[in-house]
């Protein structure tokens, strides 16, 4: 059934597959809602976007994204409190953000009317896909793709912009090990590492498959230049818990501009604690560890949330980290929930109801 609305165009589906989905078992990123959007474009402007039931999509195999990975995308989720409204945390920066990578990856930016009016859309049409409880979310995945035809290696004059969402429980589901990267880099001066490129992602594939096979998994990015500087996890921002300070390194154009990293900056910012941001070097953080002086290592991004680093390896030593009863990590984990499902007072105006 299709329906008008001055900025969309919507398609409902027919059957909903939610009952299908065990939300016990979820699998991140496994099962998708019953509705997506995407809009085109075509002619040097973005059309009108289209809501529609989620489901397979056909393009030219020549299409340019395929060879030369031409693509952005963006990580967020909506809460549902205990009234049973749905909402959505910091959406504008998700927003700008994007249009900050599409600019870097010659994308043309996607406006703000169709990007909120979507979102409200497809979650007032999957609001069922939203679980209540701690830990459950939609995870909504905003990307763009470039989508001309012809393998000429030039920007596209055409792209797709499409949301996709997935309900999604904890990306990781307990402490994660580390290895602290010494071979392998993630982003160099003046590239990429800034935006949400896709490529930034599938080139740590490999690096990362490495370091499960020894029992690790993820990695933290050093800079490209020394190795001697902590960057960033392929999956999230890094925080270090030396005492009772705590370390990040700031944003460049290596390091991805963490809406998760900033929210608990500003958090811990708000209850006077002691936070450092500036280069991490990795001598300090050993010798931290050495002198019992490293008390945590967590790491922050959307889909992981905070996870708590259980230990870490650098070369070919692993250090284990001590359980903190007082853990910064856990201590901001709930701050941050308790404004995502609309439990606590939300000073900065975070939340966003749909
Ligand atoms: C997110 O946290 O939303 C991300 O985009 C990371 C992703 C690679 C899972």
């Amino acid at each position: 059934m299709s329906q008008l609305n001055s900025l969309l165009n919507i398609t409902k589906t027919k059957k909903s597959r939610l009952e299908e989905v065990d939300f016990d078992n979820l699998q991140f990123g496994k099962n998708y809602a019953d509705h997506m959007m995407y809009c085109d474009y075509i002619d040097g402007e973005w059309q009108k976007p289209v809501i529609a039931p989620y489901g397979p999509m056909s393009f030219e195999p020549s299409v340019k994204v395929f060879h030369y990975g031409q693509a952005v995308f963006e990580g967020m989720k909506a809460f549902k409190d205990d009234h049973d409204d749905v909402w959505l945390f910091r959406p504008e920066d998700n927003l700008n953000r994007i249009n900050i990578s599409s600019k870097r990856m010659a994308i043309p930016e996607f406006p703000k009317e169709y990007f909120m009016e979507s979102l409200k859309t497809l979650m007032q049409l999957d609001k069922d896909w939203v679980k209540k409880g701690q830990g459950n979310s939609l995870y909504i995945r905003p990307f763009a793709i470039a989508t001309e035809p012809g393998v000429s290696a030039s920007e596209s004059n055409q792209y797709r912009f499409m949301i996709i969402t997935c309900p999604a429980k904890a990306y990781y589901s307990k402490p994660v090990k580390v290895l602290i990267a010494q071979d392998y880099s993630r982003s160099a001066d003046g590239g990429v590492g800034y935006a949400k490129a896709a490529g930034n992602y599938g080139a740590q594939f490999y690096p990362t498959k490495l370091a499960k096979e020894k029992g690790l998994d993820q990695i933290i990015w050093t800079d490209a230049n020394t190795h001697q500087y902590m960057e960033e996890a392929g999956t999230m921002n890094i925080f270090f818990r030396i005492n009772d300070k705590l370390l990040t390194a700031p944003t460049n154009d290596r390091i991805l501009d963490g809406i998760t990293r900033r929210s608990i900056i500003q958090l811990a910012k708000d209850e006077g604690l002691d936070v450092e941001i500036d280069r991490v070097e990795v001598k300090r953080i050993i010798d931290a560890a050495k002198a019992g002086e490293l008390k945590e290592i967590f790491g922050a991004g959307t889909a992981a949330t905070i996870v708590a680093v259980e230990g870490f390896e650098y070369d070919d030593t692993y250090y284990d980290l001590p359980e903190m009863k007082d853990s910064f990590g856990m201590h901001f984990k709930k701050r941050l929930q308790d404004i995502q499902y609309n439990r606590a007072e939300d000073p900065h105006n975070w939340r966003f109801k749909i």
